[in-house]
């Protein structure tokens, strides 16, 4: 027999009995009145819900027409989107309408004839290669205004699975290999969109790090490491944004699928984090009705199309009548979705159809955000920024006089004006390769109007090598396409070919890549000055010309490492590469655990290309006076940076740590960006959270720091450290315990 063991149950049970015999009797919709809490506002409502209307809200559709079946979307869809939950208007509660994505409203390619054009952010790797949590706030605040003005009160972004696997097709949809800069930009993107009363659905939950196999692998990981690692990631997300509901991913964890892994459900996200929102199914991701719903799914995505067989609607209906599932677990479930919505104010903000949308504005944005995210690697010989003495610049490769490439798969957002290079990439699914127009070449024209441009495509490499021996300086583009469902090459051949010629034809030459992740850069000894853009989103080519001409000064640096091989990886060869489709395999990340990225690095005393939070500026900076301290028992770190160039730049300063005994690789435990004048010091402090000190102790659920002493360091990247200082800290611990719980007693955990 199932016990609640929530805060909901007595709360249910206690306002069913008040609400027949007090003043409330008299409001007939008690739930609407946005002075009761959220979790108030749930009970009352579920009390009044019939059961086909609870099951109503735990079903979602498809958004479009899906080509190959006869699906037909519910009428009240936004056609061309991800999905739809029907609501409750007999008692006021608005439908779900959900759109991708993480980097701006998306648009389902199934229905050729819609097309939202709206702002695309740069790739989820520039915001965080911002290392900047407001820019972050900013963007997640656009996009879920877009979202709102298009219809939408659900946005299924952002994504924060950690960048293990750097030949991700998804890796430009993420943050960062590392936890710490993953939770921190991610919760705050959470917090922006959800700012514009849009639920926000952080994704996709968990170790989803590859796209090989993606619906079959089974992430073999520790549950410890896995606790250090990826959902250390998603926890301080869901700490920092309040999310309003997660994705549950495709792949399985441990042995079990991710929407019916009650370890992952019910015992991490339940009992140990106490997440108040609801858990979606990623399109197709369930696998059962009474063992997911036991496991803590609560609702199951675009059913009737993309599930082996709809698991919810009237499955559920049936495997409650029964007894299978009690009623209250329904009722559970209903709670945390109702709870979302009065909490993020989908309920008291009802979307205002064709409402305003301003694209100048929303551009900026996303231009502040390239701006920012852009990572200068090399400036052999101060070739940058191009001075106004430069005549004669060749631009080559890339579609640079056209556009910027952008990312495949559910998150594609298709442009103002529309791509600017057609009938690229597969043409469906998840093409077409989009290229937003904001062409680089006409924006450096625009920065250099006493210089003289010619331009190649790189296709013909004689004119490209003609175009390259007449220029004082040459920009040559690398543009790598990704996407989901598929992973990709880290080596970019015909281009990395033309590079190395370009370069040969002329040493002064700059390259630009435009990637959704780490590539190879087999003619980096070659050229002058390498920038990576990532995927740089509406405007972005005008964010990268201000950049090369020094109207911004590059304060990227980068959110993952870029291999100097895949020899080096933690698996050279991508694990599932090769198999037939669907066949299921398993993911070993036992083999790092949590020595995720620059932790596999130090662990194995490897050298990658640059490492994680790598990089340049056109000033230069000195950190001094590093200082450790505990204060009301939390470690404070303090230190100065000074700018000791010549011009205004940003610096982020970096300090990572780890215990002297023993071999566990040092790790971010904090940064900050500042902006200083040339000769001016900014004195910084960082307060460090206990947990990126402590190992995660499975038996009783605990973070564990042992006392002793700590090694804190302070560099501009994981690898360049200046300062170093030692403390002794106490024991420490915190169970991860909460309280109470919000889900009924599920799949025991010894079941994982
Ligand atoms: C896709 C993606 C997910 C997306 C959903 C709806 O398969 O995995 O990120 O939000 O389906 O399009």
């Amino acid at each position: 027999m199932h016990r609640i063991r929530g805060s909901f149950a007595p709360a249910v049970l206690l306002l069913g009995a008040l609400a027949a015999h007090s003043a409330w009797a008299g409001s007939a919709r008690p739930w609407l009145n946005p002075k009761r809490s959220p979790d108030e506002r749930a009970a009352l409502a579920v009390r009044a819900m019939t059961q086909r209307e609870k099951l109503r809200l735990v079903f979602g559709y498809f958004g479009s027409v899906m080509p190959g079946t006869t699906y037909q979307p519910p009428r009240a869809v936004r056609m061309g989107s991800a999905g739809y939950v029907p609501g409750v208007p007999r008692l006021g509660i608005p439908p779900q309408w959900e759109s991708d994505a993480g980097l701006g409203v998306a648009t389902q390619r199934a229905s050729s004839d819609v097309f939202r054009q709206r702002t695309s952010l740069p790739s989820g790797l520039a915001t965080a290669a911002s290392w900047n949590p407001r820019l972050a706030e900013r963007g997640g605040a656009m996009i879920g205004a877009e979202a709102r003005a298009s219809g939408f009160n659900v946005l299924l972004g952002p994504g924060a699975d950690l960048v293990r696997e750097v030949r991700g097709g998804r890796d430009f949809e993420y943050v960062s290999e590392d936890p710490l800069l993953t939770g921190v930009i991610a919760g705050a993107e959470i917090r922006g969109i959800q700012s514009q009363h849009v639920i926000a659905v952080l994704k996709h939950f968990a170790m989803n790090d590859q796209e090989t196999g993606r619906t079959v692998y089974d992430a073999q990981i520790g549950r410890a490491a896995a606790r250090e690692s990826d959902l250390l990631g998603f926890e301080l997300a869901i700490e920092r944004g309040h999310p309003g509901a997660l994705m549950c991913a495709y792949n399985r964890t441990r042995g079990h699928y991710n929407c019916q892994n009650s370890w992952l459900l019910h015992h991490v996200l339940d009992g140990d984090w106490g997440f108040r929102g609801y858990v979606m199914s990623d399109w197709g991701a369930a696998h059962s009705t009474v063992r997911s719903a036991l496991a803590g799914l609560d609702q199951d995505s675009a059913s009737t199309v993309f599930d082996h067989t709809p698991y919810y609607g009237p499955a559920l209906a049936r495997a409650v009548k029964d007894g299978r599932v009690p009623e209250r677990v329904l009722d559970e479930m209903d709670l945390r979705i109702l709870r979302s919505m009065f909490a993020v104010g989908v309920v008291d903000h009802p979307i205002q159809r064709k409402a305003h949308i301003n694209f100048t504005a929303d551009k900026a944005v996303a231009e502040a955000d390239e701006e920012q995210g852009i990572v200068l690697l090399k400036n052999a010989g101060a070739i940058l920024p191009l001075s106004s003495t430069v005549h004669r610049i060749a631009v080559i490769g890339g579609y640079a006089d056209r556009g910027v490439i952008d990312g495949g798969g559910s998150s594609t957002v298709f442009p103002v004006g529309g791509s600017a290079v057609r009938g690229l990439g597969p043409k469906n699914f998840p093409g077409p390769e989009v290229y937003l127009p904001s062409a680089p070449l006409g924006a450096m024209m625009g920065e250099a109007p006493q210089a003289r441009f010619r331009y190649a495509s790189g296709r013909n490499l004689a004119h490209a090598l003609q175009v390259a021996k007449w220029a004082d300086r040459v920009v040559v583009f690398e543009t790598q396409w990704a996407a989901e469902s598929i992973d990709v090459p880290l080596h970019l051949r015909r281009q990395n070919r033309l590079v190395a010629a370009v370069a040969r034809a002329n040493p002064h030459t700059v390259v630009v890549i435009e990637s959704g992740g780490p590539v190879l850069m087999p003619w980096l000894g070659q050229v002058a000055g390498v920038l990576e853009t990532w995927f740089p989103g509406t405007g972005g080519g005008t964010s990268i010309a201000r950049v090369l001409f020094g109207a911004v000064d590059p304060s990227g640096h980068l959110p993952v490492t870029f291999p100097a091989s895949v020899a080096e990886l933690a698996f050279p060869h991508l694990p599932g590469a090769g198999l037939p489709l669907g066949k299921p395999f398993k993911v070993d990340y036992r083999r790092q655990g949590a020595a995720v990225g620059y932790r596999w690095y130090l662990l194995k005393h490897l050298k990658p290309l640059f490492p994680f939070g790598f990089g340049l500026s056109y000033t230069r900076f000195a950190y001094q006076g590093l200082q450790a301290a505990l204060r009301h028992g939390r470690l404070v770190v303090h230190f100065t940076v000074r700018n000791v160039g010549h011009r205004v730049g940003a610096a982020v300063p970096q300090v990572y740590v780890a215990p002297v005994k023993g071999s566990v690789p040092r790790r971010l435990a904090g940064w900050r960006k500042v902006r200083l004048a040339p000769g001016a010091s900014r004195t910084l402090t960082v307060s460090v959270d206990p947990r990126l000190l402590a190992r995660y102790d499975t038996q009783d659920h605990r973070w564990v720091r042992a006392a002793g002493t700590y090694q804190l360091w302070l560099g501009d990247s994981a690898e360049h450290l200046v300062q170093s200082v030692r403390i002794r800290l106490p024991a420490w611990q915190h169970s991860a315990r909460w309280p109470v719980h919000y889900r009924s007693a599920a799949v025991p955990l010894s079941a994982h």
